[in-house]
């Protein structure tokens, strides 16, 4: 089977962090650096915004659990979209933390659907862009309203794990936009394009105050030596990045054309998956079934209660025709 289910590189990690894990797997009896300074003050760098300003997670999850833990006070609630990342959801049943679902227009996140939902409650909004599963984003314009709008008390992460496949020039600049509003959150991981999903490793970029509470109360040494050298090695090789992102929006164009012909309805995507809705449960199940009769797993996303859609992973060309193949079958 080849996997397309998980929004994992398609091309896997870059050859030379690979290199450098095999080089430094002697290490591994050792204890990793506490701070992971280091670390930080590469990611600090490459964004130039101050160290005291990076948090650091097991994946971009361990951070959205740690806000979803440690901002969200007992009977404060939180506000996401439907049809989005599912472990926000996840972390607050399992925190037992109220969270709404702002409905999408027109399978986008439209921000103006926030704000029937906001009550003095409200602690936190999650906004994924792009929106994973439907691969749309916000725009600059639509996030600086709603920065605008929104209540400075109110935490607003905005979730960019796939900020590096994303080539549309109107997408926001969350790092300047940060600079007027503290409130904002910004997550982004080493899981997506640079190919270390399992290593578990994730950051954020927030207020300096925000940052150091959730550092503080970080699990000690949770951050194992190997995912920060390797992360480390990845920020050194942006060619491998850059080829990456330009060779998933050719791919990405020619999939979402393709599936076009055959007559499905599919969306453009910003990220590094497809996503496909359908009329009826039937119509996916026939379609999930005939791409698993070929080879490719994809996401049924019932498994996250998300009705009649799939999501696809891009490919490379070959697996890519091999999509299109297997929906043509009937
Ligand atoms: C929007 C979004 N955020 C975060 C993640 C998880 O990232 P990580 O592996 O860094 O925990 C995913 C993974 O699918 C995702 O789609």
């Amino acid at each position: 089977m080849i996997k397309l289910s998980a929004n994992e590189n398609f091309y896997g990690c870059s050859p030379f962090v690979k290199k450098v894990i095999e080089e430094n797997a002697g290490s591994v009896s050792v204890y990793p650096d506490y701070q992971q300074g280091l670390l930080k003050e590469k990611i600090a760098s490459k964004y130039d915004v101050p160290v005291a300003k990076i948090i650091l997670g097991v994946g971009t999850v361990g951070i959205i659990d740690a806000i979803i833990r440690l901002l969200v006070k007992e009977d404060e609630e939180i506000i996401t979209f439907e049809r989005s990342f599912v472990a926000y959801g996840q972390l607050a049943n399992l925190y037992k933390k109220k969270i709404h679902y702002a409905s999408l227009t027109n399978f986008s996140c439209d921000t103006i659907a926030i704000f029937p939902l906001v009550n003095p409650k409200t602690k936190v909004v999650f906004i994924a862009n792009p929106n994973n599963p439907t691969g749309t984003i916000i725009n600059e314009t639509q996030l600086k309203a709603f920065l605008n709008k929104i209540p400075s008390s109110i935490y607003v992460v905005v979730d960019e794990a796939y900020f590096e496949y994303v080539s549309d020039n109107s997408f926001p600049n969350t790092i300047e936009l940060q600079k007027k509003h503290p409130n904002l959150i910004i997550l982004r991981g080493f899981s997506k394009i640079y190919g270390l999903a399992g290593l578990r490793i994730g950051y954020g970029i927030a207020e300096e105050k925000t940052a150091a509470f959730l550092e503080n109360f970080r699990v000690p040494f949770s951050i194992n030596s190997l995912s920060s050298i390797a992360a480390m090695a990845a920020l050194e090789d942006q060619n491998f990045v850059k080829k990456c992102s330009e060779q998933n929006k050719m791919e990405r164009e020619f999939l979402v054309e393709e599936i076009k012909k055959i007559g499905y309805n599919v969306f453009p995507s910003h990220g590094n998956f497809l996503f496909m809705f359908f009329e009826s449960n039937a119509d996916k199940e026939s379609v999930f079934n005939k791409l698993s009769e070929n080879g490719l797993m994809v996401c049924n996303l019932k498994i996250f209660g998300q009705e009649n859609s799939l999501r696809i992973g891009v490919g490379d060309r070959e697996t890519n025709k091999r999509i299109i193949r297997s929906l043509t079958i009937h």
